[in-house]
Formats: C-alpha cells, structure tokens, sequence
C-alpha cells in the first residue's frame, strides 16, 4: 500500500518537473521558429526561474513604462536639431575637430550639430585608398578618406528584412546594425560610441581606381563576369563575396575608424561558442565572483552595455575595449537579427548583479512610450535612411519593456535603495 503511494507520489513530482522544465523552456523561446525548436536537454539550473520572475514583473508592469515620458521631449529635441546639419563648412575642420577631440564625456564630438557634420562627412567626402581592414572576423574595408580620415566599411550583407536563424551570434554582420547602434547610443546617451551611417560607394569609380594591391588580390569575377570582393579575414571565403547591386553600387555602414590604444578584457559573460555551459550560465550568484575581480565603475559600465546589447539582440560581446576608463561600443554588427526573438540571458549582468548607475535608469526611464524608437527613426530620417523594419522597430520597444521588468524584479528582491544607490559616490 505505502509503496503504491509513494510511487504515484514521485510519478506526480515527476510530471511536475517536467511541466516546469517545459513552462521556462518556452518562457526563454518565446516567439522562435518552430524549425528550432529541439527538445530541451534537462539541466535544472538557475537561470530559467530568474526568467519566470521577470516575466511576472513585465505583467505587472507600471503604466508609466508603456506611456511617454514628457521630460523627453527637450532632449529629443536638441538630440534631432545636432543631427540635423548636413551643410559642412570645410570636412578638413571637422576631421581635425574630430581628431583632436580630448574630452571626458564623449569619444567624439556631437553638440551643436557636430553630430550630423560627421556623419555627412563620414558619407561623402572622397575616397583616397581602399584596402582590406587589418585582422578581424568579417569582410570589412579600410577606408581613407582626402584629409586624411580613416574609416570601416562593413559592406551589406542581407536585406533588412532577412531574418537570421540560429544561435544569438549566427550569421554574417549586419551593416544596418552598426548605425542603428550608434543611433540608439546616442538617444540613450552613451557617448562611447564611433559615430557610423549608410554610405553607398561604386565599386569601379571608388573603389578599383584607389585600391591596394593587396585588396584587389581579393577580388574575383563572378559567373555573370560582375567584379566582387571576399575579402580578407577569419571568415573569409572566396565563394562568399560581395557584390554590387544594379547601380554599381556597394551599400555598407561607413563607421569612424578609431586611432586610440584600447586595453581589451574578456567579458565574464562571454558565451562558450559551444555547448559547453559557462560559469555565468549555472551561477546565479555568479556575480559575486566578477565584484571581486573589477571595479565597481567597470562592472557597472558592462551593466549598460549589456541593456545596450540585449535591446538589439547582440550576443556576441565576447571581449571589451576600454579606453579612458570607459567601454567602447564597437562592433555592433550582430544585433537585429532575428525580430521574434529577445535572449534575455544578454541581461545576465543586470538580473545576476542587481545593480544599475542611478543616471543610466534614468536615461531609460526617459524613452518609453515608443520615444527611443521614434528618435531613431527621426535621425535616421534626416539622412534619408530606414534602419530596419517595422519588426525589429517593435521588438525594440517590446525588449525595452523587459529591461525596466528586470529592473523592477532587482527592485522587489533587494528593493530601490540597493539597486540605485549611488555606487560610485
Ligand atoms: C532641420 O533643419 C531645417 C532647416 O534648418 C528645418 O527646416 C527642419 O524642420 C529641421 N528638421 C527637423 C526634423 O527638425
Ligand atoms: C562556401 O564554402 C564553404 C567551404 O569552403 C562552405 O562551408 C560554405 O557553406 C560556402 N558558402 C556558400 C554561401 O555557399
Ligand atoms: C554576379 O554579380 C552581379 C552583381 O552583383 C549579380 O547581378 C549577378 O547575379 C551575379 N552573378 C552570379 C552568377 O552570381
């Protein structure tokens, strides 16, 4: 009889695990494709109940998230008005400006229209020379431009409405991401950021005429005889070119090269690029361990580049550069890819640290309501260009929500006063 009862018993706890396991594995897939969906391997770890508990706070969520927030509108205002300058005066000031740049706040100027005279100047001063960049995993061009600026050019690789499949990190980069970072960066104010915009140039009358040897040795003629480049890098291969559209053309994001000696970390949250489980991964008091080996500043810096990261879905931050102090965003090439999915684990140093630098949760708490969306569009309507579709727009501001979420789930475990102090006073 106590046998029968104690085995219908664990049959029941059983079922119950099951449910749960199954319940949190959707939970974090919510929204992917079914072609995906693998069954789940059975790791009771942390993390997912972490998950369940923010999705609750994002239920719950106060209205004033999903409404505007009406101190914004002055920001955006001038935000718009420094990007809304096209006519430059001489590019050889603005790149001697931007050179000579010594600041403590920003890595390049941007007050009083100086962002938008970069950006022209990004986009359409002449090319002098064009070679391979130097190192890195994707096809990428190093650009110098007359007066003597350097510039990358990540060439196009998909439409904006491609949606990439697969791991968080899958895919080649995505040159529409670059700007829209810098974009995004800029409205949420992180001012660490190479300023970077759509630039389209013409393979035989920019590029071949100024090329280096070394960049035409990898170029190749297609079957229908059109010239096309692969490249020089890790990822590199001959049967993966690029090539130009109907007008000639190749479309890419021109972004600022930076002349700046960096030191580079290792992100503590990098990911395995396996299916091996990293520390972060099984450690929900993970966070301790990386209190220990950085300082406060540092960590709280990774917090925001974190959210910056999880809002246009890249997970691919494996190692930082950090120069002055602060983290640069570069390389932002492996966010928008895929509209339907939000990998909450790229807010692991935000929900494992419970810590937040109070202004950060202010800038964010300034754009709700459809404001940072609509700001980026704003600016990027200024230069005549649409970043993404109206997807990925969307999941933006649905990833946004999720953030203040993960706030508010910080906030009823260790409450305000914890959460928001000021950490560095
Ligand atoms: C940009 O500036 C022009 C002229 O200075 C002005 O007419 C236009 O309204 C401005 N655009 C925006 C979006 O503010
Ligand atoms: C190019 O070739 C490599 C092998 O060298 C292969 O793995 C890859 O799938 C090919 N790419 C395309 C687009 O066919
Ligand atoms: C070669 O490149 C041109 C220009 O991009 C393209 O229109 C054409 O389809 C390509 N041909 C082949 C066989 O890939």
């Amino acid at each position: 009889m106590s046998m029968n009862y104690a085995f219908g018993f664990s049959l029941f706890l059983l079922v119950l695990v099951a449910l749960n396991i199954f319940f949190f594995y959707t939970l974090n897939t919510v929204g992917l494709k079914s072609h995906t969906f693998n069954v789940p391997s059975i790791n009771i770890d942390l993390t997912p109940s972490v998950f369940k508990e923010i999705y609750d706070y994002l239920n719950y969520l106060p209205n004033q998230y999903k409404s505007i927030n009406s101190k914004f509108a002055l920001k955006q205002k001038n935000l718009i008005s420094s990007f809304n300058t096209t006519k430059n005066d001489k590019t050889e000031s603005i790149w001697s400006e931007t050179q000579n740049w010594i600041s403590e706040d920003s890595l390049f100027p941007h007050e009083n229209g100086a962002a938008g005279k970069i950006l022209h100047a990004i986009q359409t001063t002449q090319i002098a020379l064009v070679d391979n960049a130097p190192k890195g995993t994707q096809l990428k061009l190093l650009l110098l431009l007359e007066g003597k600026q350097k510039i990358f050019f990540k060439p196009k690789r998909y439409n904006l409405n491609h949606v990439v499949n697969g791991n968080i990190y899958a895919g080649f980069d995505r040159h529409n991401s670059e700007v829209f970072a810098y974009y995004l960066a800029m409205v949420l104010n992180f001012k660490w950021i190479a300023p970077s915009i759509i630039r389209r140039i013409h393979l035989h009358k920019d590029i071949v005429p100024f090329a280096t040897m070394g960049l035409k040795k990898t170029m190749i003629k297609n079957d229908s005889g059109s010239l096309c480049i692969y490249g020089k890098c890790f990822y590199c291969r001959k049967n993966e070119t690029v090539c130009p559209d109907q007008n000639g053309e190749i479309e890419g994001a021109a972004i600022l090269y930076l002349d700046k000696q960096f030191k580079i970390h290792k992100s503590p949250w990098r990911r395995s690029y396996s299916n091996r489980k990293m520390e972060w991964e099984i450690d929900n008091a993970f966070c301790k361990k990386v209190k220990g080996s950085m300082s406060t500043k540092l960590l709280l810096n990774l917090i925001d580049v974190a959210i910056f990261d999880f809002l246009i879905q890249n997970g691919d931050r494996h190692r930082f550069e950090v120069y002055k102090d602060q983290i640069i965003l570069l390389d932002n090439g492996k966010g928008l890819g895929n509209p339907a999915v939000d990998e909450l684990d790229i807010l692991a140093p935000l929900y494992q640290c419970c810590m937040i630098s109070p202004s950060t949760w202010q800038k964010l708490e300034m754009v709700s309501g459809g404001s940072l969306t609509n700001t980026i569009k704003q600016l990027a309507a200024l230069q005549g260009q649409k970043l993404a579709t109206e997807e990925h727009f969307k999941a933006v501001e649905r990833r946004l929500l999720k953030v203040y979420a993960t706030v508010q789930y910080c906030i009823g475990k260790y409450s305000r006063a914890k959460v928001l102090k000021n950490w560095l006073a």
